[in-house]
């Protein structure tokens, strides 16, 4: 029998305060979401409506099928930055005629809809997964191109955007620009370099330049719609392809053109039926404790997220601390890989790899939970071969083609989180829970070991240590690390792809999973060379 069994006592003071800790955190999360949603505020949206014009969100609510959900990916981009949280875009996977796509839409309610350093960071992001997953890529464009006060982060790297787009197109992944308003300068190049091009009646206006550009540079006195309207591109320049009358028009153009694109997956589909786990999802936010140090069972993740609640353990007798095996997720095989205790051994490393090179063989997507301080320290553990037995697992890791998927549950610390794939190392879609916590270590451990070497630096000088000064720096790293390593500023950097309730794990990794089936899954053999 591989059906797990749970060992929860639901009914337990300490899972009540596990739940008590995570709903705490889904709220202050909510709070952060509903900022989001509100884009560059209440006036500007007004403005933007009394224009007649949809909001980004409602453009994609009409692209997409109806009552069909909409993934929505990095929402909390530029979270702790000077710009506005979201990062002026909104990018997710959504399903237009039976077609799963990306999906790019520039909010023009914050500055215009134009390109800071971090809209830059969550576009080229959203190219990445078009272009691994082979997902059609839907541009809804409105945006006044780059940024310009800080054109120094966003002019040079920012050529990538457009770089992709054709790549996109060369690798025969379909790219289709909407363009509902201003695409000014660069943001032209985005319907010049897709593939299909629908331009709106009196709405769109592309052009290298707008009118007080051109009069600068030659005198030439031209207004918007001569210079780069919808009537213009689709009758004299060609860049249009479509003329719409108006928004929604665009929209129905749109999915059209996604119904003509004969678009068929060429990864394995998912089995004909698909069993619920038998253990209620809604438990998940029961299952990690407030605090880290307290170890939790992963299998009670697993049995919560996995078809039926079956799980084909690995190696279940040996490496302990990392939990390995099989299952299958909304139809989808995947292998799993748990952390169990917290630290990686040297067996957890080579149990790790060992797995990694079967998935390989069998061509399953990897699936990996975090929850981990990171690889084991220490005399006794050095001499073990620590160091190469956690390169091992690491080679696995990068050089591994199958499609990855990480989730953060609880710790994601120092070389595990490479171990374990962590945003470096490419995994097709990384999500956090507000549980999750990332960092080359934990914050205490991080402001004792700077104070241990100011220590000896001011020993070894001859001085003597300030003890009040040593614990008032401890107490700042600490705090500073500390408000690093949560999953809101991490989420800010783009180092995820969004913080996730932890009861839609199962929903989003389906959804990830069939997205990540329309490209082939193919494993390899071919590793870097293991330091056995
Ligand atoms: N960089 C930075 N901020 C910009 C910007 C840019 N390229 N374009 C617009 N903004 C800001 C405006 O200053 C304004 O800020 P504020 O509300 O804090 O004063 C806000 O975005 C909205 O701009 P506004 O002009 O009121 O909005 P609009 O919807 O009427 O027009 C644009 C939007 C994009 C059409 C228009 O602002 C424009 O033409 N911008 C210049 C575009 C350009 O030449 N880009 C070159 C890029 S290489």
């Amino acid at each position: 029998m591989t059906v797990l069994k749970s060992r929860v006592d639901t009914a337990s003071d300490e899972f009540a305060a596990n739940v008590d800790a995570m709903n705490a955190r889904l709220a202050d999360l909510d709070v952060e979401f509903r900022a989001v949603l509100v884009g560059g505020g209440e006036k500007y949206v007004e403005r933007h409506r009394k224009r007649g014009k949809l909001t980004a969100r409602e453009r994609i609510e009409l692209m997409i099928d109806e009552d069909s959900p909409f993934l929505e990916l990095c929402p909390l981009a530029a979270h702790g930055s000077q710009f506005t949280v979201g990062a002026s875009v909104v990018v997710g996977l959504g399903v237009v005629e039976g077609v799963e796509c990306m999906i790019v839409a520039n909010d023009p309610t914050v500055k215009g809809g134009t390109s800071n350093p971090w809209t830059l960071r969550k576009i080229l992001r959203a190219n990445d997964i078009a272009l691994q997953n082979r997902l059609p890529l839907v541009s809804m464009v409105e945006s006044g191109g780059a940024d310009l006060p800080t054109q120094k982060e966003v002019f040079v790297p920012g050529g990538r955007m457009f770089r992709d787009l054709t790549r996109l197109s060369a690798s025969g992944i379909p790219t289709i620009a909407l363009v509902f308003g201003n695409s000014t300068a660069g943001g032209a190049y985005v319907p010049g370099m897709s593939d299909h091009v629908v331009m709106i009646d009196e709405r769109s206006k592309v052009f290298l330049g707008g009118p007080p550009l051109v009069k600068m540079a030659t005198g030439e006195v031209s207004d918007d719609e001569e210079l780069g309207g919808g009537a213009m591109h689709a009758r004299t320049s060609g860049l249009g392809d479509y003329l719409a009358a108006d928004e929604q028009d665009a929209v129905r153009i749109g999915r059209r053109i996604v119904a003509r694109l004969n678009w068929r997956k060429q990864g394995p589909a998912p089995a004909a039926e698909v069993v619920a786990p038998l253990y209620d999802e809604a438990e998940l936010l029961g299952i990690v404790p407030g605090d880290l140090k307290i170890p939790f069972d992963p299998r009670e993740v697993i049995a919560r997220i996995v078809d039926g609640s079956d799980f084909d353990e690995f190696k279940p007798e040996y490496g302990a601390s990392l939990c390995t095996g099989w299952a299958v997720i909304h139809g989808y095989p995947v292998g799993i890989l748990a952390n169990a205790q917290g630290v990686l051994f040297s067996q957890e490393a080579q149990k790790a790899t060992q797995f990694i090179q079967l998935a390989n063989r069998s061509d399953t997507p990897l699936l990996f939970l975090h929850n981990t301080t990171g690889y084991m320290v220490g005399k006794e553990y050095e001499q073990g071969g620590i160091i190469k037995h956690g390169a091992m697992m690491i080679n696995a890791v990068s050089n591994s083609t199958v499609p990855h998927i990480s989730v953060l549950v609880g710790a994601s610390y120092g070389a595990g989180h490479y171990g374990m794939c962590g945003r470096a190392y490419d995994p097709r879609f990384l999500f956090a829970w507000p549980s999750a916590k990332s960092a080359v270590m934990g914050a205490q451990q991080l402001a004792g070991v700077i104070s241990i070497v100011s220590r000896a630096a001011t020993e070894a000088r001859g001085g003597v240590v300030d003890e009040e000064a040593d614990a008032g720096m401890r107490a700042m790293i600490e705090a500073q690390i500390e408000a690093e390593s949560v999953p809101t500023f991490l989420s800010g950097m783009l180092y995820d792809d969004g913080v996730i309730d932890p009861r839609d794990t199962r929903t989003i990794l389906g959804q990830t999973l069939s997205a990540i089936a329309t490209a082939p899954v193919e494993g390899t053999s071919n590793f870097g060379v293991f330091r056995m």
